[in-house]
């Protein structure tokens, strides 16, 4: 059996690859082992439990407020060290954290080759997202195959002379995650009680791009928006990065009574709430996936995104972050049902539709048979 190692990092790629590694797992052409780097402690942890997975080892490598040369840096040796003790035939890797590039370097450097699922996105500004733009674009020229999650992503690579016959589109694994969840029955959680059925807006911030000057403008937007709409509330959970959450909580302390704020909420918990929210107002990633798929729409606290399916879709609406943007686009939506009522009518799924993670299991056994 070949041996497949799958290099996780962060919330997201605990998330992301959760139905990977459970298809890898039931595979009887894979010996399939998760290495944890840490880069995330709690927040990976919660996540890869709401999927009952455990890793099989932890790298343990992070620290409070950590830099970018740290995570890179201890990702890449210990990684390696990894490596070193035991043989693996291919290293997969998930999207564009510096766990992503750094667990990819190692792999490279001993010429074990790496999958990339979520190869392809860009939002050909190398400096947006910070540093995850330069992540994925490094980690899809060190990768051997790549998973890319949309035509969109496939033509970028192509257009960067990838081997069209090593790209494969498949959906992004995030929906596989997403519906696997939604089918669960769910606890009605907690911070619902204390939103008492008014309505509420769903808000998380956490981009290295937004620290400082950006994330007050966003917490001075949501302060407008409280003063336009006291009858609105905001759900916030929180980060667990203190460089974020302590501006945040710092900025909206005078408006507690209609802000809940909580610690990073387990996957269903967050999947109930994006449900029942009026709309998000996001800097993530996966959010502007996972939004698209359940028809809520997601204003996205960036300048532009390497997600622009979302943008097409309708659901993902750039507002940056901007206090003034934010604000009045945040109140038409509030005041005007009818911009609503035009994205709950869309019914494609622009980022697949929950069989991303077989499509890649059947490609890997595919191209392992081939080079049996
Ligand atoms: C990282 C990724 C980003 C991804 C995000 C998902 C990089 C450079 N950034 O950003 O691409 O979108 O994860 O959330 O790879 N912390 C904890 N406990 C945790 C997690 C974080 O205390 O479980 C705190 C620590 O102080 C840590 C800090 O948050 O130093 C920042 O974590 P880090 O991984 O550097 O950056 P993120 O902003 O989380
Ligand atoms: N998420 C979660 N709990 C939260 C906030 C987010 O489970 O409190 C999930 C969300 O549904 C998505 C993922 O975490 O699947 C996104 O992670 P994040 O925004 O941290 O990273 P990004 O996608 O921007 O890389």
């Amino acid at each position: 059996m070949r041996k497949v190692l799958c290099v996780i990092g962060t919330r997201p790629e605990a998330i992301k690859m959760a139905p990977v590694i459970r298809a890898l797992k039931n595979s009887n052409s894979f010996t399939t082992k998760v290495l944890a780097t840490g880069q995330h402690t709690d927040m990976l942890k919660q996540a890869l439990e709401d999927f009952g997975i455990a890793p099989d080892f932890n790298l343990n490598i992070m620290r409070n407020a950590q830099t970018l040369d740290h995570i890179t840096s201890s990702v890449l040796a210990k990684t390696g060290d990894y490596l070193d003790s035991e043989h693996n035939d291919f290293v997969l890797v998930h999207g564009d954290t510096s766990t992503t590039f750094a667990a990819s370097l190692a792999a490279f450097y001993r010429k074990i080759p790496v999958a990339h699922v979520e190869a392809g996105l860009r939002s050909h500004d190398k400096y947006l997202p910070f540093p995850e733009e330069m992540n994925r674009v490094l980690t899809d020229r060190i990768s051997e195959i790549f998973f890319a999650p949309t035509e969109n992503a496939a033509e970028n690579l192509r257009n960067e002379h990838v081997n069209p016959e090593k790209i494969f589109v498949t959906g992004n694994t995030v929906i596989d995650a997403l519906f696997e969840i939604l089918k669960l029955n769910q606890n009605i959680p907690e911070f619902m009680r204390e939103l008492d059925n008014q309505p509420f807006v769903l808000m998380t911030a956490h981009r290295r791009e937004s620290w400082g000057e950006p994330l007050l403008e966003i917490c001075a937007a949501v302060r407008d928006i409280l003063a336009a709409r006291p009858d609105v509330k905001f759900l916030i959970p929180l980060h667990k990065n203190p460089i974020v959450r302590d501006v945040i909580k710092s900025e909206l302390q005078n408006n507690i009574s209609n802000v809940i704020f909580t610690e990073p909420l387990n996957y269903p918990d967050f999947t109930f709430a994006m449900s029942k929210c009026r709309f998000i107002l996001s800097d993530s990633g996966g959010v502007q996936e996972e939004a698209s798929a359940i028809n809520k729409p997601v204003l996205i606290m960036r300048t532009l995104s390497e997600r622009p399916e979302a943008i097409d879709h309708g659901t993902g609406v750039l507002v940056g972050t901007n206090r003034k943007i934010i604000r009045e686009t945040t109140l038409e939506i509030l005041n005007n049902e009818s911009f609503l009522k035009k994205i709950l009518s869309k019914n494609t799924k622009p980022f697949g539709n929950g069989t991303a993670s077989q499509k890649i299991l059947s490609v890997l056994e595919n191209y392992h048979a081939r080079q049996a």
